[in-house]
């Protein structure tokens, strides 16, 4: 008998149904900006000649938070040190996956103690498995989990290297991905994931802050992926958090929001200007405890 032909998910003759999108409840590790300044130069964004408050950030943090903690999710805190203002980005911090941490080693000397505080963290909070890097690897601000694919990314901050390490490590496939524009020097500047539980995952990124042959790595992957053009990228809208249903983003991320809103998930609009300022957005605040 001939098989049913079933009905075209995309492009024309496609159901007009947008797919129920379901959140999951996730567990989150943030840092208090309490000593949060832009004294250093490690990305394009960073001005130190441009005035930054702390106070500020530290209010627009503790909104993030709250958004948090208001869509149903667990957030855990680490002490934030002085001396070290980027502290705040705790994705770059740690790796964890099915309860197994992979920590980081940063490429800039300004930041490299905050690995150690970190490490002290997950140890203190009941984690076993705790791996320190041997290559330069900036946690989740080059990494994402997909749900079943660590995609990574290499080109400014961590080591090509670092991805064999973090697929022996945390014992998952990593896809390795080449960054091309130093204003997007982080994975989690260019791309994030929107739905990570089901067989097919959904990503949004900006093709142009990827290589040529990243590109088509990317579209093979993810042939349905939410594009996101010039002025997304440019106010860090694809340094998104998503559960799955609510979208963290920035709010000046209107047609991001837009497009991901037409695939049925809900864009939760934030305000992080004042982070901005040292090349940060809602996922860099946001380590994600899987397991
Ligand atoms: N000033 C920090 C740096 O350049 C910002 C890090 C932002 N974090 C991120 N996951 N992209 O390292």
């Amino acid at each position: 008998a001939p098989l049913a032909t079933p009905a075209p998910e995309t492009g024309p003759g496609a159901l007009a149904v947008t797919q129920e999108r379901v959140p999951t409840r996730r567990r989150y590790l943030m840092c208090e900006p309490r000593f949060f300044t832009v004294e250093y130069v490690i990305n394009p964004w960073m001005r130190p000649d441009q005035p930054v408050s702390t106070e500020r950030a530290v209010e627009q943090w503790t909104e993030l938070k709250r958004t948090y903690e208001r869509l149903g999710h667990q957030v855990e805190t680490i002490e934030p040190q002085p001396g070290l203002p980027d502290m705040v980005f705790a994705a770059n911090s740690g790796t964890v996956i099915d309860g197994r941490v992979l920590g980081a080693r940063f490429r800039a000397e300004q930041r490299s103690a905050e690995a150690e505080h970190y490490r002290r963290w997950f140890l203190e909070h009941g984690y076993r498995s705790v791996v320190m890097p041997e290559k330069i690897n900036e946690a989740e601000g080059d990494f994402a989990w997909t749900g079943g694919l660590l995609l990574a990314g290499t080109g400014f901050r961590t080591d090509p290297g670092a991805h064999a390490e973090a697929q022996e490590v945390l014992g998952v496939p990593v896809v390795s991905l080449r960054l091309v524009d130093p204003r997007y020097y982080h994975l989690d500047v260019a791309l994030f994931v929107l739905d990570d539980q089901s067989e097919r995952p959904l990503v949004a990124y900006y093709p142009e802050a990827f290589s040529a042959g990243s590109q088509r790595v990317l579209r093979r992957l993810f042939p349905d992926a939410v594009i996101a053009n010039d002025a997304d990228a440019e106010c860090l809208g694809l340094n998104g958090v998503s559960d799955g249903r609510n979208v963290v983003l920035p709010k000046e991320a209107t047609h991001l929001a837009e497009r991901i809103a037409e695939r049925g998930f809900e864009p939760v609009l934030v305000d992080i200007s004042e982070l901005r300022k040292s090349g940060g957005g809602p996922k860099c605040c946001t380590m994600e405890l899987r397991g």
